[in-house]
C-alpha cells in the first residue's frame, strides 16, 4: 500500500516541486477541489462529486478538459496502483499558470490538475461516532460558498480557533442563522424531525448531506425539513450532528460549554450514522 500523487498526467514523488509559482491556485486560491472517500477499494458516490466539481468549474468559468469517464478512470488507477482500500482522493484543478494579474484571460490558460490518494485511520473515523465538541463562530465567508474553491481562509481560521479550544470543528452563524460547519454540514433534530439549512449559496451542498437528505433519512422514515434556524433553535435542539465525506455522520455532544443530547450521541443521529455506513458498504457510483 502506497500513498500517491498525480500531477498533470504523471505520478510524482510526494512533495515534489512541480507547481509553478505563477499557478493561480497558489497566487489567488483560484482553483476548485473535491474530496472523495475510498471505501473497500472503491470510490463512494463519485458521480455526485463529479457533478459538483463540474458545477464549481462552470461557476468559476474554468474550462472542463476531462470527461466524467476520464476522471473516473483516473480515480480507479489511483486506487489500483496505491492498493489503498480505506482512504480518500483529493482532486484540485487550478485555473492555470500566468504572470500575476487579478483578471484572467481564459484563452491563455491551461487548467492544472492535482490528485492524491491517502489512507484513512479507520480507528479515528470510528471514534468520531462517540461524539465531538463544537464551538460556535460567526460565518465570515463570501456569498458563494456553494462553489467548492480552495479559497478557504475563513474556514481555516475558524477551524484553527476550534482546534485551539479542543473542539472538532466550528458551527458557523451568519446573521444569527446556523449555516454549516467550518468543514462540514450541520443538522439538528427536534421532536424527531431533522432540520438542515437549505442548499443555497450560503452552504456547500455536501455530498454526505445529500446522502442523508435523499437516501438515508427517507429509508429510515425520518422526516426532514430544509429551512433556516437560529442559535436559539440550536441551543434547544434534542440532537446535533455534522456530516462530511471523511467522518460521515458525526454526533455533536458538546457545543461551547453546554452538553448536547445529555452529552451522548443522539439516537436519531446514530441511526443515520449507521444507515450511512451501510450505504457506504453497499457502494454507490
Ligand atoms: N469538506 N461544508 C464545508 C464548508 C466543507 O468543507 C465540507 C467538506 C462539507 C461537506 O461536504 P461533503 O459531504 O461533500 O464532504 C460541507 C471537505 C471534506 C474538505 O474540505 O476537506
Amino acid at each position: 500500500m502506497q500513498e500517491l500523487t498525480y500531477f498533470n498526467g504523471e505520478f510524482v514523488e510526494p512533495g515534489a516541486k512541480v507547481v509553478s509559482i505563477d499557478d493561480r491556485g497558489y497566487l489567488f486560491g483560484d482553483s476548485v477541489y473535491e474530496v472523495v472517500r475510498v471505501v473497500n477499494g472503491r470510490c463512494f458516490a463519485l458521480s455526485y462529486h463529479q457533478d459538483r466539481l463540474y458545477r464549481s468549474m462552470r461557476e468559476m468559468d474554468i474550462p472542463v478538459k476531462m470527461t466524467p469517464d476520464d476522471l473516473t478512470e483516473l480515480h480507479e488507477i489511483l486506487i489500483e496502483q496505491s492498493e489503498i482500500k480505506e482512504g480518500y482522493i483529493y482532486l484540485q484543478i487550478s485555473r492555470g499558470v500566468a504572470p500575476r494579474h487579478h483578471a484572467y484571460d481564459r484563452s491563455k490558460l491551461e487548467p492544472q490538475m492535482l490528485m492524491s490518494i491517502r489512507t484513512l485511520d479507520m480507528n479515528e473515523v470510528n471514534t468520531l461516532g462517540n461524539g465531538v465538541k463544537a464551538i460556535a463562530l460567526p460565518d465570515e465567508r463570501w456569498g458563494h460558498v456553494d462553489i467548492k474553491t480552495t479559497n478557504l481562509i475563513p474556514n481555516i481560521l475558524a477551524q484553527t480557533k476550534a482546534e485551539k479550544k479542543f473542539a472538532y470543528t466550528a458551527i458557523l452563524f451568519r446573521d444569527g442563522i446556523c449555516t454549516e460547519g467550518a468543514t462540514s454540514n450541520v443538522f439538528a433534530v427536534k421532536d424527531g424531525i431533522l432540520y438542515t439549512h437549505p442548499a443555497d449559496n450560503y452552504i456547500l451542498k455536501g455530498i454526505t448531506r445529500q446522502m442523508i437528505v435523499t437516501r438515508v433519512a427517507p429509508s429510515l422514515g425520518i422526516t426532514l425539513i430544509e429551512k433556516e434556524f437560529d442559535r436559539d433553535f440550536v441551543d434547544n435542539a434534542d440532537e446535533l450532528f455534522f456530516t462530511d465525506t471523511i467522518g460521515g455522520v458525526i454526533p455533536i455532544t458538546k457545543l461551547d460549554r453546554n452538553p448536547v443530547s445529555g452529552g451522548k450521541p443522539g439516537t436519531v443521529t446514530l441511526r443515520l450514522r449507521d444507515g450511512l455506513d451501510k450505504l457506504m458498504q453497499e457502494g454507490l457510483p
